[in-house]
């Protein structure tokens, strides 16, 4: 049985050559981010590696999205090996120039709040 990682913001960037890292390696794939289109492309990439690969839309801002995930991961492979806890946005220019929501943004689970 191969070992699996699970992968936030699998679906472009850091977390999709992370993804296709691990696959080359010999890891089945647990595969999450929010579009499920682009994901399942990167998940297809996998497949062709080899490897098994399953793709989950996911929101990680929201702890029940959170929650299926795991039990889908689990519930499909029976164990979870590594994870590799990408997903994220993050914000450019002066920081003096940002707003609250910014940053509300970026690091808070529940999305922006008011600038009031
Ligand atoms: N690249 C850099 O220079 C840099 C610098 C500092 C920190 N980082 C951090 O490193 C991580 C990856 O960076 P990157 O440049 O590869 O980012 P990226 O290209 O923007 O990709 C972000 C990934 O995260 C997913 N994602 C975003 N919000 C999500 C959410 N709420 N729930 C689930 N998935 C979500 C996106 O897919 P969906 O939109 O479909 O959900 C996408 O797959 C991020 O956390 C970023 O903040 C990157």
């Amino acid at each position: 049985m191969a070992d699996t990682v699970l992968i936030t913001g699998a679906s472009q960037g850091i977390g999709k050559a992370t993804t296709l890292l691990f696959a080359r390696q010999g890891y089945d794939i647990i595969l999450a981010a929010r579009q499920i289109d682009r994901l399942e492309a990167v998940a297809s990439e996998v497949r062709s590696l080899g490897r098994e690969a399953i793709a989950i839309s996911t929101d990680v801002r929201y702890p029940e999205q959170v929650n299926n995930l795991v039990e889908k991961a689990i519930a499909h492979f029976g164990h979870i090996d590594v994870l590799i806890n990408n997903a994220g946005i993050f914000t450019l220019g002066p920081v003096e120039e940002f707003l609250l929501s910014d940053w509300q943004q970026v690091i808070d689970q529940y999305g922006s709040v008011s600038d009031e």
